[in-house]
C-alpha cells in the first residue's frame, strides 16, 4: 500500500502547536493522520457516523461521491458488470488484478470444490421455523461455519485465510438457497458444478430434484450482473462491522456474520426490501406526490426508500446499471406493464425535479431498482438482502483479508465525548 506523507497540518489548541501528516493517496481526498492527537494533546476528536473518518489504508475500492464513480481495483462498476462477470469481479478484489484464463479456470475449480457444505449443517436448518427471516438464518449458520472448518481459523496463516476466503465466497450461495428452501418446506438442491456461480444459485433456489430444468441464461446473466454491482465498497456499515469484529482476531466466519447482521438493518441492506414495501404502498402513481410530501416532512419519519447515499451525491453509478438490468429482465420475461415499476420511473422523475431531493443531492441509490429485478427472478421480498450478502461477501473477506494483512492494524476501539453523571457515591436502596 503506497501513500505519501504531502505537507503537515498545525492545530492550535490552548496556545499550543500540534502537528499532523497529510497522506496523500492515489486518488481522493487527502487524510490527515490524528492518531497521534491524544497521546499529544490529551484530547479525542468526535465525528458520529464517522463521516470525515478514514479507518483504514486500502486498495480495494474506490468511490468519488460527488462525480458518482466506483472503481474496484481501478476499474470502473459499469465496465466490469457489461463486460466481466462476478467470478472474475471475485479473483480481482481478492488479488488485486484480473486472472488469466488459466486463473481464473483455477479458481472457478476452487470454488465448485467448495460449494458443498457439511451434511451436518443441513440439520441446523431444521432448528428454525418456516417463517423465520432468512436473514435470521444466514446470522446463525454462517457464524456457525466456524464450528465445522477448524483447518481455516487460523488468521495469522495465510493459506488457512486463503482457504477460508473461497470457502466463504463457495458456500453463501449454497446456505442462502438451503434457507429459501427451507421457508418453503422444499428440499435443499446440492450445487452443480457444470452451472456457473449465478446459474447455480438461481438451481439451487428454484430446481427441484424431481425435475432436471435448465436455468435461464438471461437471468442467470441478470443474477451474475447483481452479485458484481454488490460485491464491494469500500468501508460500509457491514465492511466497517467485519473489520471491527476482525481486529479483535476473531475468526473469519463469526466476522462475516457479524457483517450479515450489520447489513440487515433497513439504512443499508435492507433497504432493497423496504423500497419494494414502499412501492406496493404507494400503491399507485396518483398517491406519489403524498408520499413525496411525507418524505419532505420533518416530522414524519417516512424517508424515500432507495433514495439518498452517505457518500454519493450524484447518481449512484450502480443504480444506472440495475436501471438497465430492470428493463432487460422485464422485456425478457414479457412483463409489459409492471405496476411497481411505473411507480418507481415516475418517483424517480419527480424526486429528481423536487427542490428538497435536488438540494440534499439525495439521488437513487442501487436498492431504488434492485428490488423489482430481484422480484422479477422470482424471489421473494425477505430474500432480497440475502442475495445482497450473497454477492458482498467477497467484498467482507477481501477487506478482512487486507485488515489482516495490514502491519499498522491495530485492535479498533473508538473513545467517546462523555456526557453522563459525575462521579457518585452508592446508596443502599433503602435510602432511595
Ligand atoms: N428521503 C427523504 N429525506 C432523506 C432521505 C430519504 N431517503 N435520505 C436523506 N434524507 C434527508 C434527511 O432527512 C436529512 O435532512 P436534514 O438535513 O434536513 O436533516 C438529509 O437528507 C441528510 O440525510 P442523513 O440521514 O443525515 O444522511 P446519511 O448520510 O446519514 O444517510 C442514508 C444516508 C441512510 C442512505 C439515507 O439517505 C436514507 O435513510 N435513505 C433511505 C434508505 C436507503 O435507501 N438506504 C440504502 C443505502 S444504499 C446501501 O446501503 C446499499
Amino acid at each position: 500500500m503506497t501513500d505519501k506523507i504531502k505537507e503537515k497540518a498545525n492545530l492550535k489548541l490552548n496556545g499550543d502547536l500540534y502537528d499532523f501528516d497529510v497522506h496523500e493517496g492515489t486518488i481522493g481526498p487527502d487524510v490527515l493522520d490524528i492518531s497521534k492527537l491524544y497521546a499529544q494533546s490529551g484530547k479525542f476528536t468526535y465525528d458520529p457516523g464517522f463521516t470525515s473518518t478514514a479507518n483504514c489504508k486500502s486498495t480495494i475500492t474506490y468511490i468519488d461521491g460527488e462525480e458518482g464513480t466506483l472503481l474496484y481495483r481501478g476499474y470502473p462498476i459499469d465496465q466490469l458488470a457489461e463486460q466481466g462477470n462476478y467470478l472474475e469481479t471475485c479473483y480481482l478484489l481478492l488479488n488485486g488484478e484480473l486472472p488469466n484464463q488459466d486463473e481464473y479456470t483455477k479458481f472457478e475449480e476452487t470454488i465448485n470444490e467448495y460449494a458443498l457444505v457439511n451434511e451436518q449443517l443441513n440439520r441446523f436448518f431444521t432448528g428454525f421455523r418456516p417463517d423465520a427471516h432468512p436473514m435470521a438464518i444466514m446470522c446463525g449458520v454462517v457464524g456457525a461455519l466456524s464450528a465445522f472448518y477448524h483447518d481455516s481459523l487460523d488468521i495469522n496463516d495465510p493459506e488457512q485465510r486463503r482457504i477460508a476466503c473461497h470457502r466463504l465466497i463457495a458456500k453463501m450461495p449454497t446456505l442462502a438457497a438451503m434457507a429459501y428452501k427451507h421457508s418453503l418446506g422444499q428440499p435443499f438442491m446440492y450445487p452443480k458444478n457444470d452451472l456457473d456461480y449465478a446459474a447455480n444459485f438461481l438451481n439451487m433456489c428454484f430446481g427441484l430434484p424431481t425435475e432436471d430444468k435448465n436455468v435461464d441464461t438471461t437471468l442467470a446473466k441478470a443474477m451474475d450482473k447483481i452479485l458484481i454491482l454488490h460485491a464491494d465498497h469500500e468501508q460500509n456499515a457491514s465492511t466497517s462491522t467485519v473489520r471491527l469484529a476482525g481486529s479483535s482476531g476473531a475468526n473469519p466466519f463469526a466476522c462475516i456474520a457479524s457483517g450479515i447482521a450489520c447489513l440487515w438493518g433497513p439504512a443499508h441492506g435492507g433497504a432493497n426490501e423496504a423500497c419494494i414495501r414502499m412501492l406496493e404502498e404507494i400503491n399507485s402513481v396518483d398517491n406519489i406526490p403524498e408520499y413525496v410530501k411525507k418524505a419532505k416532512d420533518k416530522n414524519d419519519p417516512f424517508r424515500l426508500m432507495g433514495f439518498g447515499h452517505r457518500v454519493y451525491k450524484n447518481f449512484d453509478p450502480r443504480a444506472k446499471v440495475m436501471q438497465k438490468i430492470c428493463h432487460e429482465v422485464l422485456d425478457h420475461l414479457g412483463i409489459k406493464d409492471d405496476p411497481l415499476l411505473a411507480i418507481a420511473v415516475e418517483l424517480e422523475k419527480i424526486a429528481l425535479e423536487d427542490d428538497y431531493f435536488v438540494e440534499k443531492k439525495l439521488y437513487p441509490n442501487i436498492d431504488f431498482y434492485s428490488g423489482i429485478v430481484m422480484k422479477s427472478l422470482g424471489f421473494p421480498m425477505d430474500m432480497f438482502t440475502v442475495l445482497f450478502a450473497v454477492g458482498r461477501t467477497v467484498g467482507w473477506v477481501s477487506q478482512w483479508n487486507e485488515m489482516i494483512e495490514d502491519t499498522s492494524q491495530r485492535i479498533g476501539r473508538p473513545r467517546q465525548l462523555y456526557v453522563g453523571s459525575e462521579h457518585r457515591q452508592y446508596i443502599g436502596m433503602h435510602k432511595r
